[in-house]
């Protein structure tokens, strides 16, 4: 089904044409003609903000904190942010929120959907509204700034010295959008974690994990879905280690890495995606990876991926 709004020609926008993507749980979404995917996997968009980013942040640890500071790459439609922005309201806990998004159109169209509104309460709409009109909002012992443009340049105008307790971490998959996976960029984003600080993503993807774990990052694995018994992993929790705090094993929807997926890591499939300048297109970035793959000599993916019984890779 095609949203009337987006119907114009949007050939030389970002994200080309935008789409109502239907979801299991009935959330409203969109898919992307540029980029050729939606902006959330089948599941849900409410299930995914929960269960990938909401639940594995634990709030609650920041109960004695008078703030946190949280940086949403990839805004969207607002969801991540709009669920943990709904979660800390009913605390004591304040924010410092920082976006990054290259489109207005996910967001302006969102709130346009009576069943987006819906969801949430009058202040988290009042805060999504801001961000689109205003690139910035303010209330009680919150406030927020929204970058809009290129997150590989637009990250640099964020203060050098403020890191952050979460980032959630939602660009497209790395197949459609390498530039926001790329060495580089996941270095100068795990860079921007204080110590113990989380990045949550819904990537997999060996090579996204080798490169947070060159960056300094302690992985985890976000758990599948129940019904999904042969999904192995529904993302990534990257931690950056603190010296007066152990990481725990377990927690909220996240488990330790299994060996399958550590020796993912020792595959062809975790060669990087490599963008030095930081302005290269997905085109270039992809067509350097696949020369390292073809010239490394690491075992391929499919051995791999037929040594566990042929389940899907990434
Ligand atoms: C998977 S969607 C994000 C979904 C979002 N978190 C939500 O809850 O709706 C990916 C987003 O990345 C944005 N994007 C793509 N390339 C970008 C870039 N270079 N810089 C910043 N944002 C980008 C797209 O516009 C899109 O909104």
């Amino acid at each position: 089904m095609k949203d009337s709004a987006t119907k114009t020609n949007f050939d030389s926008s970002p994200l080309g044409e935008l789409s109502v993507f239907e979801t299991e749980d009935g959330s409203y979404s969109l898919k992307s003609s540029h980029f050729q995917e939606a902006f959330h996997s089948s599941i849900g968009a409410i299930t995914e903000a929960k269960k990938k980013f909401l639940f594995p942040s634990q709030i609650e640890r920041f109960e004695a904190r008078k703030q946190i500071k949280v940086l949403d790459v990839c805004l969207g439609l607002g969801y991540n942010s709009a669920c943990l922005i709904e979660a800390l309201i009913s605390t004591s806990i304040g924010l410092e929120w920082w976006g990054l998004e290259i489109d207005r159109r996910p967001l302006k169209l969102a709130l346009n959907s009576q069943k987006f509104k819906s969801i949430w309460s009058s202040s988290v709409l009042e805060i999504l509204e801001s961000i689109l009109k205003s690139n910035a909002w303010e209330r009680e012992n919150s406030k927020g700034t929204m970058l809009w443009g290129d997150a590989r340049q637009k990250i640099k105008l964020i203060p050098e010295d403020l890191t952050f307790d979460l980032i959630l971490f939602d660009a497209f998959s790395p197949s459609h959008c390498p530039e926001l996976w790329s060495e580089e960029f996941l270095n100068y984003i795990a860079n921007k974690l204080m110590p113990g600080g989380r990045l949550m993503t819904y990537c997999r993807a060996a090579a996204v994990r080798k490169s947070l774990m060159r960056a300094g990052l302690q992985l985890s694995s976000l758990i599948p879905e129940p019904k999904s018994e042969k999904d192995w992993s529904a993302g990534t929790l990257a931690i950056r280690p603190s010296t007066n705090w152990n990481i725990p094993l377990k927690g909220p929807n996240w488990k330790p890495l299994s060996i399958k997926e550590e020796e993912h890591l020792l595959t062809r499939a975790a060669i990087p995606y490599r963008d030095p300048s930081g302005k290269d297109t997905s085109k270039q970035i992809l067509a350097r990876r696949q020369k390292e793959q073809e010239q490394c000599k690491l075992e391929s993916t499919n051995d791999w991926f037929r040594r566990w019984g042929g389940e899907q890779s990434n």
